[in-house]
């Protein structure tokens, strides 16, 4: 197996995009327990002392100025992990049956959960091709799978996972031309306690429920375990792949 933290420099950089329940612990994870240079990008204003902060309102704009701050410094990047992802919020919960489906609301969570992610992707294009090998996570989702729906419901969210899949699947053919030394991967955390599953955990047995601290090891374990190139790797907290 690579350790990748060998073939790193002696303090790698970590860019965490989001900073809710997950991207938080990885942040401070990455930071006191591996020694990561950690850069956070984030709407909220700066909670981590001991983090290199950047708060955007993710336009294009924005984020293309904070790349750009960061190729100043001359930063490489080891780890790039997107976060931003949105299930309910007041006033809108998950759809259970077609009746439910609202346009203005799918449209709002394909623009978080889709389009988001592919634009952060997009502004970090020239750091992936200038760094040595990056590994790249996007949180996605096991509800995104064509193959595993067997419940229905949902329907925002999983074609909003389901199309972030495909972004992803066709920008990591991209990437393996722009460096490739790169490796991307769609993850699923498992069921993490935060704030965007809090609704939704009542049915979930307690063992199945993972903390964030636990998600944030997992993650830089399965980043560490993958094979470094290759195209796009949908993988679950267990380093397991996830049918399409
Ligand atoms: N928790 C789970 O059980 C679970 C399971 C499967 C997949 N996931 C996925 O894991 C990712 C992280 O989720 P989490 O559990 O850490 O949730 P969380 O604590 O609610 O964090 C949500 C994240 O999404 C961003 N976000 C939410 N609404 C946004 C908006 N309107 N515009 C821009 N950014 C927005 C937030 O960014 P800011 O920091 O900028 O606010 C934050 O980083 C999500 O993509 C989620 O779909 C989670």
């Amino acid at each position: 197996m690579l350790d990748a933290d060998q073939s790193m420099t002696e303090h790698p950089t970590a860019v965490v995009v989001g900073a809710g329940g997950i991207g938080s612990a990885l942040c401070r994870f990455w930071h006191e327990e591996c020694g990561y240079r950690v850069v956070a990008i984030s709407r909220r204003p700066d909670s981590h002392a001991t983090v290199d902060w950047r708060v955007t309102d993710y336009s294009e704009d924005s984020l293309r100025a904070i790349v750009e701050s960061l190729q100043q410094q001359n930063v490489a990047l080891d780890r790039l992990v997107i976060t931003n992802g949105f299930l309910s919020r007041d006033g809108f919960s998950p759809e259970r049956k077609m009746a439910d489906l609202d346009a203005k609301k799918l449209e709002e969570v394909l623009a978080v959960n889709s389009i988001l992610p592919a634009m952060v992707l997009k502004a970090f294009w020239p750091l992936l091709r200038a760094s040595e090998s990056p590994r790249i996570a996007v949180l996605s989702a096991r509800v995104g799978s064509i193959e595993d729906n067997r419940l229905g419901g949902w329907y925002a969210y999983r074609a909003s996972k389901a199309a972030l899949n495909m972004l992803l699947r066709t920008a990591s053919i991209e990437l393996k031309r722009l460096n490739r030394r790169a490796k991307l991967i769609a993850y699923h955390p498992g069921t993490v306690d935060t704030a965007l599953s809090k609704p939704f955990q009542r049915n979930v047995p307690s063992e199945q429920l993972l903390t964030p601290e636990f998600a944030a090891r997992r993650l830089h374990e399965v980043l560490l375990e993958i094979d470094g190139a290759g195209e796009l790797s949908y993988l679950d907290w267990r380093g397991d792949n996830i049918p399409w």
